[in-house]
């Protein structure tokens, strides 16, 4: 585990299941029609419980680039209140906006969690599995909207977590987030 403490919050990057994690939300890597997936969405919904998907039904579908907020159902049991539902961007080369969107779902998964009054959030590597998106490159858009969202002023979140799930891809935040641990 690395950690990063600002003034306003704590950054961490660990290897981890996501579901196993103790925090008051998790993210998960959503897709826009909401339906479920594999991968960590597949792993969310089979630990929140099949609430979860109909909760998503009735919600609709989210757009790319954004997120929503649902309860965490069977893992509220745990302590986990929320799960938020991120859309980040399927990887077509780097020239559809792709970065761009991936750091309004950060951005927007981090509004939601503090609109929520949560103090520590979960992220999954958002757009990295199934969507192609180049881990090297999305990692260091992940730690920017962290610190970004820890600095812009009062916030609930005092603990932002990075849960990965392979070794290349904890490399690739850890290396992130040291880069830009000197930053101003
Ligand atoms: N905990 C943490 N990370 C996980 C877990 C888990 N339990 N399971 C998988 N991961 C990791 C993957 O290894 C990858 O690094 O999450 C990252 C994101 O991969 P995907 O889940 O494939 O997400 P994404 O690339 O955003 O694709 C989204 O996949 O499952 C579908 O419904 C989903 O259509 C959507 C698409």
């Amino acid at each position: 585990m690395r950690q990063v403490d600002l003034d306003s919050g704590r950054i961490e990057v660990r290897q981890a299941d996501i579901t196993t994690l103790q925090v008051d939300a998790i993210v998960t890597a959503a897709n826009a029609q909401l339906v479920g997936g594999g991968g960590v969405d597949g792993a969310v919904h089979q630990a929140a419980g099949p609430r979860l998907l109909d909760a998503c039904r009735k919600i609709g579908g989210c757009e790319t680039g954004s997120a929503v907020i649902t309860m965490g159902y069977d893992l509220q049991d745990r302590g986990v209140q929320y799960v938020i539902h991120a859309v980040g961007p399927i990887w077509r080369g780097g020239e559809q906006n792709e970065e761009a969107l991936l750091a309004e779902a950060y951005a927007k998964s981090l509004e939601l969690a503090d609109t929520h009054e949560c103090q520590s959030v979960a992220f999954p590597s958002i757009s990295t599995g199934v969507y192609g998106f180049p881990v090297e490159r999305a990692a260091p858009i992940a730690i920017a909207e962290f610190r970004k969202f820890l600095s812009a002023g009062p916030t609930h979140l005092r603990r932002i977590v990075a849960s990965l799930f392979d070794t290349r891809s904890l490399a690739a935040f850890e290396q992130a987030l040291d880069r830009q641990a000197s930053d101003p």
